[in-house]
Parts: C-alpha cells; sequence; structure tokens
C-alpha cells in the first residue's frame, strides 16, 4: 500500500491553480484585461487575454474595452498603454521593469542632438520614455520601422529634413541598410541582444543544425543579422513559423519567446542561438505581483497630461504604420 507523498512541485502546483482562480475572479470583478510581451514567462503567457510584440499590444491596448489594463511587460509598454488611455488604469505588476536600452537616451539628451541639425524629424523606437517621445515626430516598432521611415521620406514635407533615429543603433543601421535611406542613428542598444546573441553562438548554432531556418530579431548585431535568413520583430516571427514549411528553427531573439513558439507549432523544433539571452528586466514580472497589483490596485503608471499630449501623436502615427511581413 502506498501512501501519496505531497512534493513540492504538487505545493507549487496547487498554490499556482489557486492563484489562477483568484485572478480570473479579479479580472471579472474589476474588468481588467491582461496583456502581455511574447518575452514574458510561461506562467504568464497562459493567463494573459492576449500576448504580443510591442506594436500588437500598443494596438490591444488602444482598442481595449477594459476599464482595468494589466501591462505584463517592461515600464515603456505599459507607458504607451497609458498614454493612448488616459482615463483607464493601467498597471505593471513591476514598477523597476525597465529598459536599459529605453534609459540610453533622455529628452534632454535627444534634444541637444537635434540642435545640430537643420531641420530634424526624429524616429523613436517605442522603447523610449514618454519624454522622449515627446520630443519626437514618429514612434515605431522593430515590426514597422522600415515602413515608418519610408513614409517619412514619402512625406514630401519632410524632403529636406535630417532623419534622427533614437536609440537604437542595431535596428537603425538595419532600416537604413534595407532602405538606402540617410539617418543619423543614435548609440543605443539592447544589451541582451547586443551583449548575448554573438556571431560565434550563431555558427556554432548552424553547424549543430545546418537544416534550420535561421530568424533574428533587428537588435541584434549586424554581425549576426548577416548570418541570418530573416531579420524579424517577435510578432513577425511567430506569424512566420506558422506559415513556413521549415521544420527547424534557429532563433536570434530573447528566450522567453521560445515557449510561444513551441506551444503553437507542436510539430517544429526552435533552437536559441544563446541560452543567455534573457532579459532581466522582463522577468521581473511574476503570477504573485500580477495577483497583489490588481488586488490592490497598485502600481499605476501616471504620466503628466502635458507630457502625453505631446507623445499621444507620434504614437498614433506609428499606429497608422503597418508592420513588415
Ligand atoms: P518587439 O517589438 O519585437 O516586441 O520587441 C520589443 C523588445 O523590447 C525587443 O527587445
Ligand atoms: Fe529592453 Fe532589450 Fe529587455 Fe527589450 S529585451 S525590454 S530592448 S532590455
Amino acid at each position: 500500500m502506498f501512501n501519496k507523498i505531497t512534493t513540492l512541485r504538487d505545493i507549487s502546483i496547487n498554490k499556482m491553480k489557486e492563484t489562477i482562480k483568484k485572478l480570473n475572479k479579479l479580472k471579472k470583478e474589476k474588468n481588467a484585461v491582461i496583456l502581455a510581451h511574447i518575452y514574458q514567462l510561461p506562467e504568464i503567457h497562459n493567463i494573459a487575454d492576449f500576448v504580443g510584440d510591442s506594436l500588437d499590444l500598443s494596438r490591444k491596448a488602444g482598442q481595449t474595452n477594459a476599464d482595468v489594463i494589466v501591462f505584463c511587460g517592461v515600464h515603456f509598454m505599459a507607458e504607451t498603454a497609458s498614454i493612448l488611455n488616459p482615463k483607464k488604469k493601467v498597471l505593471i505588476p513591476d514598477l523597476n521593469a525597465g529598459c536599459p536600452m529605453a534609459d540610453m537616451i533622455t529628452a534632454e539628451k535627444l534634444k541637444e542632438f537635434k540642435s545640430q541639425y537643420k531641420n530634424p524629424v526624429v524616429v523613436a523606437y517605442v522603447n523610449t520614455s514618454a519624454a522622449v517621445k515627446a520630443e519626437s515626430d514618429i514612434c515605431c516598432t522593430s515590426s514597422n520601422a522600415v515602413n515608418v521611415v519610408k513614409s517619412i521620406v514619402g512625406d514630401t514635407n519632410a524632403e529636406n529634413s535630417d532623419i534622427i533615429f533614437v536609440p537604437d543603433r542595431n535596428l537603425g543601421n538595419y532600416v537604413r541598410k534595407l532602405t538606402g535611406i540617410k539617418m543619423n542613428i543614435w548609440n543605443g542598444f539592447c544589451p541582451t541582444h547586443n551583449n548575448f546573441i554573438l556571431p560565434e553562438y550563431l555558427l556554432k548554432a548552424k553547424e549543430e543544425h545546418p537544416h534550420a531556418e535561421i530568424l533574428v530579431h533587428p537588435e541584434c548585431r549586424p554581425e549576426v543579422a548577416s548570418e541570418a535568413d530573416h531579420i524579424m520583430s517577435t510578432g513577425v516571427m511567430c506569424r512566420y513559423v506558422e506559415k513556413s514549411t521549415a521544420k527547424e528553427f534557429i532563433i536570434g531573439t530573447e528566450t522567453g519567446i521560445l515557449y510561444k513558439l513551441r506551444k503553437d507549432n507542436p510539430g517544429k523544433n526552435f533552437y536559441p542561438v544563446s541560452s543567455f539571452a534573457v532579459c532581466p528586466n522582463m522577468k521581473k514580472i511574476t503570477l504573485a505581483k500580477v495577483l497583489d497589483i490588481l488586488t490592490n490596485m497598485k502600481n499605476a503608471i501616471r504620466v503628466s497630461e502635458d507630457i502625453r499630449q505631446k507623445a499621444y501623436r507620434p504614437i498614433l502615427k506609428m499606429l497608422e504604420i503597418k508592420a513588415q511581413g
């Protein structure tokens, strides 16, 4: 006769189930929606109403009828949702979940940079603070950056302008190379993509999986991008993989995406370029923190009305431009 032994694993699974039950109840009571970025932990994917890339998340945030948006991602993403929804409560499970690349440029530094050009037009990657967006003409994400920059050149008023692109040098260089459009690019970068997805790792993965298609994020270094079959944002990658006839993929972006790719494509295999490519800020969001903020309605994002109004226009312009692919 065997006694059932309750293991630590059982305890944590039961606790997780309990948390999810409480969360679902609170979501209904407060008319809340949970939006999560693709880099979030698997348990966050599983409780989210929508999981997507930066552009799709901004679109969802702009369309929701919910009174409360719980944003499982980093600060600039929740801030963008709040700029689009000034009357709604936008809560972030951890106020310290920032983006080091976004912190590489401030509004003051951007003003200084702009002052060096006669007719500056600023394209701000959405990975920027509201104050930087307020100093910009149009925002972009990695999925529509090429179309955003082309749209500026297509605009005859911008014919003699000096395009400034902030803050990601890798995304900026990728857009410049693809479009041939001259841009003045800030020297920022994403530590996760730039420092942990290295050409030597990609070459090793290629050797190990010679038949795999290689997809990398434009935040990767140019030496990595030049070895890839496709350069894509996280959302475009997810859609591409579903349609591709390939069975194996080498993925050059933050490893959180692997959970979604494997879940949505059970017959396909995915190999990260580097398992070190983890964004510590994305991983600050936990189920316990989501439950805590929704219970206590805390960690609301606040943007001053003056900055919000100025940042709203470039975000709205970004939403008008479609993603690649
Ligand atoms: P996506 O726009 O592809 O979601 O990327 C956001 C991001 O922060 C990448 O590091
Ligand atoms: Fe910022 Fe890089 Fe993390 Fe994306 S992965 S949020 S760019 S630090």
